[in-house]
């Protein structure tokens, strides 16, 4: 790493007891496919089908982090993380989604967890990044609202062997993109293309998340649960004003946003009758006593923050959806993912969420942000994105917003998904060949943050 880092870019002080982190997920670095009794989860059988991700590329290897995560967590030491979000892959830990566990995966937890504590780093585990265990896909996987209760099972297996040490968790990744992409679009495992009938995979993942809040709460005393929803502010282009226009936002904001948020915080779903949801045909899905156990209080908010999205009314002819996606007029810098870089979206985002939540809106995390950007230790972009957005976050601050933590997407680079290694998320560039790890001058400038925050 070069000591000549670049000067810090100027970040507004954020709270006393603000909490610095780092995020990832267990099937994008662990690999050690199949090490000590795992199963088999669904982003194992997808990535082997044809065309489903970029060059074919798998998790199978990843970052090897299963067997590096010690050199790992030396990295995030010397980074001086208060806290570090990953995620517990459910097949390691039950392969067959249900009945036996396999104490070698928790097993390996126990050591992540115990050096991450020993580094003086809080270990903060999301339940369920998207890697479900296939056997239980099998059987309808989300669609089927057995899913639910086997996940509240997996949380209380979890939490009797790490709960002594762990006491914040997180239950779901982005249940929305899991839905979407996964259930309705086909892009993501499992790789259903359901359209709208993926609508029933929200509502299993969210009550999901609920037996798991409750699960939790019953092994662990003091736990505190935490879901991590992807939102996006809604934006029109300037040139669209027309009735059908705010009709498509709206809806999009509710398929987007409140149809995740609603139920956790509200304890209600928004009207869904733009996708053809009514109380009544919804009636089969979600059935009495579900909205308490969702709706039960949550102790944080995990917010995975991107960019906005623009909508516009329906192609023609329709699409099927209620809405259709725009480009933004304004010439944004693009990450290498193509996303657009838009801080104020943040800012907007979180006052937003607070006006629409009042005081049901518990204490706000960004549990992910920050972009993917071309290989090579100089990432003077990734800084300034970074800068920018943190900046972002102490603006909402300033508003009134009680934002607790910000966790920087992605600590090393990792398989992203149908884009496999394509994208480079990573404070820490990996060389996929040999796993030799090369901090970046982000990851030196991200230090220095969090030291100067703290000091
Ligand atoms: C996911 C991550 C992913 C990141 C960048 C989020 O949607 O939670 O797993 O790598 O975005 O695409």
């Amino acid at each position: 790493m070069s000591d000549s880092a670049s000067e810090p870019t100027p970040v507004p002080r954020l709270p006393a007891g603000f909490i610095w982190g780092a995020s990832t997920a267990a099937y994008q670095i662990e690999g050690a496919d199949g090490a000590d009794g795992k199963g088999v989860s669904i982003w194992d059988t997808f990535v082997r089908r044809p065309g489903a991700v970029r060059d074919g590329h798998t998790g199978e290897v990843a970052c090897d982090h299963y067997h590096r995560f010690s050199e790992d967590v030396a990295l995030m030491r010397r980074l001086g993380l208060d806290a570090y979000r990953f995620s517990i892959c459910w097949p390691r830990v039950l392969p067959a989604g249900a009945g036996r566990v396999e104490p070698r995966g928790l097993d390996f937890y126990d050591r992540l967890v115990d050096a991450l504590l020993g580094a003086g780093i809080e270990p903060l585990p999301t339940l369920f990044h998207w890697d479900l265990p296939q056997a239980l896909e099998d059987d309808g996987g989300w669609l089927n609202r057995e899913t639910a209760c086997r996940f509240g099972e997996f949380a209380a297996v979890a939490a009797e062997r790490l709960g002594d040490r762990v006491k914040r968790w997180i239950t779901l990744n982005e249940p929305f993109v899991h839905m979407s992409f996964g259930y309705g679009f086909g892009i993501h495992a499992p790789g259903r293309t359901l359209m709208l009938d993926a609508l029933p995979a929200a509502h299993h993942q969210l009550l999901g998340h609920g037996y798991a809040a409750s699960a939790l709460r019953a092994a662990v005393p003091g736990a505190q649960v935490l879901i991590a929803n992807n939102c996006t502010p809604v934006r029109l282009r300037s040139d669209a004003r027309r009735d059908a226009d705010l009709t498509a936002a709206s809806a999009y904001d509710t398929l987007h946003n409140r149809l995740f948020n609603d139920p956790v915080m509200l304890a209600s779903y928004p009207d869904l009758s733009a996708y053809g949801i009514s109380a009544s045909s919804w009636e089969g899905v979600v059935r009495d006593g579900d909205l308490t156990v969702i709706g039960q209080p949550l102790d944080g908010l995990g917010i995975n923050y991107y960019n906005p999205t623009w909508v516009t009314a329906p192609a023609d002819p329709p699409s099927g959806l209620p809405f259709g996606l725009a480009e933004p007029e304004e010439p944004y810098r693009r990450t290498l993912s193509g996303w657009p870089v838009v801080p104020d979206g943040l800012t907007e985002l979180l006052t937003g969420l607070k006006a629409r939540y009042g005081d049901a809106l518990p204490p706000v995390w960004i549990t992910e942000n920050g972009c993917s950007e071309p290989a090579g230790l100089q990432d003077q972009a990734r800084i300034d994105y970074l800068a920018a957005h943190i900046t972002a976050v102490a603006e909402a601050a300033d508003h009134g917003v009680d934002v607790r933590g910000y966790f920087t997407w992605s600590l090393l680079d990792n398989f992203e998904w149908a884009e496999g290694y394509h994208q480079r998320f990573g404070l820490v560039e990996v060389d996929f060949a040999t796993q030799l790890r090369s901090p970046r001058a982000s990851f030196e400038w991200y230090r220095q943050l969090i030291a100067s925050q703290r000091g």
